[in-house]
């Protein structure tokens, strides 16, 4: 599906997403981890939106960046993605989503591209369903169900 298409995609639109993951990580509002976070989500039309992750005083309440960029897209009315870019300061690592936005990602199919960034600008690549294994997704909402009193 769409993220496949986009795999066949050149290098240098891959280039240019990783690039604007790491722009987004400049809008962070992290004070209480001083963990910054970007984000760059590819929208089916090609329109890039970015994202970043805001903490909160009471800790709980704080949003990914990963999250941030999908409720922008979304409420700005794009529904379909082919691809986002996840930026941090790990010099060694690259950073995975956290469990709660692999949930989020997959709401809009498995089968887009992830890509986990370093500073250096190296990635590595998976979809989104590969990063969140038997997932539920909105399909299973529609699977055949026992009957039940409640
Ligand atoms: N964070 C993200 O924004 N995305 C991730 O994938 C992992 C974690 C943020 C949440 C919090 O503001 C900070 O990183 C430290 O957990």
């Amino acid at each position: 599906m769409t993220g496949a298409k986009f795999e066949q995609g050149t290098r240098e639109q891959v280039k240019s997403l990783v690039k604007a993951s790491h722009e987004a990580k400049n809008n962070s509002y992290s004070p209480y981890s001083k963990f910054r976070v970007g984000a760059a989500l590819l929208c089916q039309d090609g329109t890039v939106i970015k994202g970043c992750n805001v903490e909160n005083a009471s800790y709980g309440l704080t949003i990914c960046a990963e999250r941030t960029a999908l409720v922008k897209a979304i409420s700005d009315g794009h529904k379909q993605f082919k691809a986002i870019a996840i930026a941090s300061d790990m010099s060694s690592s690259m950073i995975a989503p956290c469990g709660a936005c692999r949930q989020f990602l997959v709401e809009f199919g498995v089968d887009w591209d992830v890509y986990m960034t370093k500073p250096d600008h190296s990635y590595k690549n998976m979809k989104t369903g590969d990063l969140l294994p038997l997932c539920f997704v909105p399909d299973s909402l529609d699977e055949e169900r026992i009957s039940h009193s409640a």
